[in-house]
C-alpha cells in the first residue's frame, strides 16, 4: 500500500513529528484554558488536534464554520454534534427549558439526525439553549472538548454572533475551546485587537511546516529500496509543506512501483501532477487580476521587488495581502506561493 497520504487528516503511521506541539496541546487540555492555533490550510492543524483529543477518554464536539450558514444553524449543528455522543433519549429532560423547541427527526436510511427550529426573529435564545445544553453535558470528570475551525469566519456568520458567543462561553467551565484558523491576519484581528470581543481569549499556538530532518526520515524510510535518494530532491520542490510533500512523495512512489520509471523520477512526478492540475491551474488564473498575476509571477521567479518603499511596492504589497488573504500566498520565513507545482505551471507558461 503506498505508504504516503494527502487530503485528508492523518493518523497512525502517516503522522510524523509534532511532538512538541502535541505536548503544549495536552498540557492546555489539562487547565481550564482555551487554545487558538493558526497556520495556513493544509499545513496539519486538524490531523494534530485529531491525534491530541482521540489520545484522550474525553468526548470531543468538532463543527467548521466554514460550513455554518447563520446563529440558528450553529445552534443546530452544535446540538445535531451533541446528539452524534449522548443519546436523544438521555438528553430529552436536559432540554424540557428550550425557549424553542428543536424539531429533531432521523433520517430513516441513513441513521442520521437532523435538527430543525421554527424561525425566530431572536436567534440569540436558540443560541443560548443549545449552549446550556453544552454546560449540562460536559463535567469535571469528563471535560469536553469543542473544537471550532475556520473560526475567522465568526465574524460572518450573523450580526453581533461573535459578542453573543463569547459572554455565553465566557462563563462555561469544565471544557476547553481549540479554536483553528487558517487565516492569520483575521485570526490576529480576533484574538489580539483590543476591542474584539475574543481578545486574548486563549492562547494562540501557531503551526509551522514540518522540519525538514523529520520529513527527510520520515520520505527516507517508506520509499522502496535502493530509492531513498529522492527524499531531498522532493523536499527541495515542496520546501516541506506538509500537504504537497506527501503528495509528490506519493506520486513518485506510485511511479517507482507501477510505472517502472528509473530516471529523473521527481521531475517525472511533478510534472505529472503540474499536467494533471493544468485546467485548475488555467482557471486560477483566469480569475486574477493582473496585478494579481504579477505578483505571482515575480514571486516564482524570486523576483519580488519589496526592498525599496516605492509605489510600486506599496501596490504589490496590497497584492500580496489579497493573495494571502485568497490563500495563493503564505508567508513562512518569506512569502512563497502556497502551491508549488502552481508555481511550476507558472514558470512553465511565462517563457
Ligand atoms: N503530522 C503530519 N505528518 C505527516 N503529514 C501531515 C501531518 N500533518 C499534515 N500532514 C499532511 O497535510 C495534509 C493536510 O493536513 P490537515 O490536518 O488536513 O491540515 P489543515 O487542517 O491545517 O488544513 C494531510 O492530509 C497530510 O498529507
Ligand atoms: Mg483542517
Amino acid at each position: 500500500m503506498n505508504p504516503f497520504k494527502f487530503g485528508t487528516i492523518v493518523d497512525g503511521i502517516f503522522f510524523t513529528d509534532r511532538i512538541s506541539e502535541t505536548a503544549l496541546l495536552e498540557q492546555k487540555l489539562d487547565s481550564e484554558n482555551h487554545i487558538i492555533l493558526i497556520s495556513p490550510r493544509r499545513f496539519g492543524k486538524s490531523s494534530l488536534v485529531q491525534k491530541v483529543t482521540s489520545q484522550t477518554a474525553r468526548h470531543c464536539i468538532n463543527l467548521d464554520l466554514q460550513y455554518v450558514m447563520s446563529i440558528d444553524d450553529f445552534a443546530a449543528q452544535l446540538l445535531k454534534a451533541v446528539f452524534k455522543i449522548f443519546p436523544i433519549e438521555k438528553l430529552r429532560h436536559l432540554m424540557k427549558h428550550f425557549r424553542v423547541v428543536p424539531t429533531i427527526s432521523t433520517n430513516a436510511i441513513t441513521g442520521v439526525v437532523e435538527i430543525s427550529f421554527q424561525p425566530t426573529s431572536n436567534a440569540t435564545i436558540l443560541l443560548e439553549d443549545a449552549m446550556s445544553l453544552i454546560d449540562k453535558i460536559t463535567s469535571s470528570t469528563n471535560r469536553l472538548i469543542i473544537v471550532l475551525d475556520e473560526f475567522q469566519e465568526v465574524i460572518k456568520i450573523g450580526k453581533g454572533f461573535d459578542k453573543i458567543l463569547r459572554s455565553i462561553m465566557q462563563k462555561q467551565k469544565n471544557l476547553n475551546y481549540i479554536l483553528l484558523g487558517s487565516q492569520e491576519s483575521m485570526m490576529e484581528a480576533i484574538f489580539e485587537k483590543k476591542s474584539s470581543p475574543f481578545y486574548h481569549f486563549g492562547q494562540i499556538i501557531r503551526l509551522t511546516k514540518i522540519p525538514h530532518v523529520d520529513f527527510l526520515n520520515y520520505i527516507t524510510s517508506r520509499m522502496p529500496e535502493g530509492f531513498e535518494f529522492v527524499a531531498n530532491e522532493i523536499l527541495d520542490f515542496t520546501l516541506c509543506h506538509p500537504y504537497y510533500t506527501q503528495q509528490l512523495s506519493a506520486q513518485v512512489w506510485d511511479n517507482i512501483k507501477y510505472r517502472d520509471i528509473k530516471d529523473k523520477i521527481v521531475e517525472t512526478s511533478i510534472k505529472m501532477l503540474v499536467a494533471m492540475h493544468d485546467l485548475d491551474y488555467e482557471r486560477l488564473w483566469q480569475n486574477l487580476n493582473r496585478t494579481d498575476r504579477l505578483t505571482l509571477r515575480l514571486l516564482a521567479e524570486a523576483k519580488l521587488p519589496l526592498q525599496n518603499r516605492s509605489k510600486a511596492v506599496s501596490t504589490t504589497y496590497s497584492s500580496l495581502l489579497r493573495l494571502m488573504k485568497s490563500g495563493y500566498v503564505v508567508k513562512v520565513e518569506q512569502y512563497e506561493i502556497e502551491d508549488p507545482f502552481f508555481k511550476r505551471w507558472i514558470l512553465q507558461n511565462i517563457n
